[in-house]
């Protein structure tokens, strides 16, 4: 049995490659073109230029993100999802890789009861896509291939996950966050290594709201990776 769930959604519906290469204003598969990018490690993957721009994002993509909690991920969930208030980008260049090493997300202070969630934004193939492990501590990672359109779902602060370097020609975008049902969320002190921010609500976490309530996160509320606390960085 793979140690993943893969979950069809409709693009027209939830347009994020169309959001982000809009906002980016590229072909997001064809981003190695205009970047060139140091190996990325542990401490920087988050922190290129290019991070710097897909993270300047705002709206539609926060609303869309928002709609997407409800129609698609809560129904997975139960009513009371708790969810990562913003996501994170990952970019993999050709030669690249998209994360540091193998890891398990529980290392980096997570909780161990978080979900996590992975969107890739352009085609993937086996070594542009996560690669997870079958069971805890089987070591024997493999490639979970999706594709635009599908949600990958897997357990990622305890199955050991991560990169290989890209063969592929082309660039490969990604979106990953991460839930937690609300009946197991025990907020933590811990602080995220990238945003330096708690494991609670109002900081890395929200409580999603019901239909209706002004649920969407802005920009201006959410921290950006690299800067310890805010976006309001300028
Ligand atoms: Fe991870």
């Amino acid at each position: 049995m793979l140690p993943w769930v893969i979950i069809q959604y409709d693009l027209d519906e939830f347009p994020f490659p169309a959001i982000v290469a809009r906002h980016v204003g590229s072909e997001l598969s064809r981003l190695h073109e205009r970047y060139q990018l140091e190996r990325l490690a542990y401490g920087t993957e988050q922190q290129t230029p290019l991070h710097e721009l897909l993270y300047s994002i705002g709206e539609p993509f926060f609303e869309t993100y928002a709609r997407f909690l409800r129609r698609v991920v809560r129904p997975l969930i139960g009513d009371d999802v708790i969810y990562q208030m913003r996501p994170n980008f990952r970019v993999q260049l050709p030669g690249n890789i998209a994360v540091r090493g193998f890891h398990r997300d529980r290392d980096d202070n997570h909780l161990k009861t978080e979900i996590n969630c992975w969107l890739p934004l352009t085609p993937v193939s086996d070594t542009t896509a996560v690669w997870i492990e079958s069971w805890e501590g089987a070591g024997d990672h493999r490639p979970a291939v999706v594709q635009p359109g599908e949600l990958l779902v897997f357990d990622g602060s305890n199955l050991e996950h991560g990169n290989r370097e890209s063969t592929s020609a082309t660039t490969r975008v990604s979106f990953d966050f991460r839930v937690v049902p609300g009946s197991v969320f025990q907020p933590s002190n811990a602080r995220s290594v990238y945003l330096g921010v708690r494991f609670q609500l109002g900081e890395y976490f929200a409580r999603l709201e019901p239909d209706g309530a002004p649920a969407a996160p802005t920009p201006i509320d959410h921290p950006v990776p690299g800067d310890g606390r805010s976006a309001r960085r300028r």
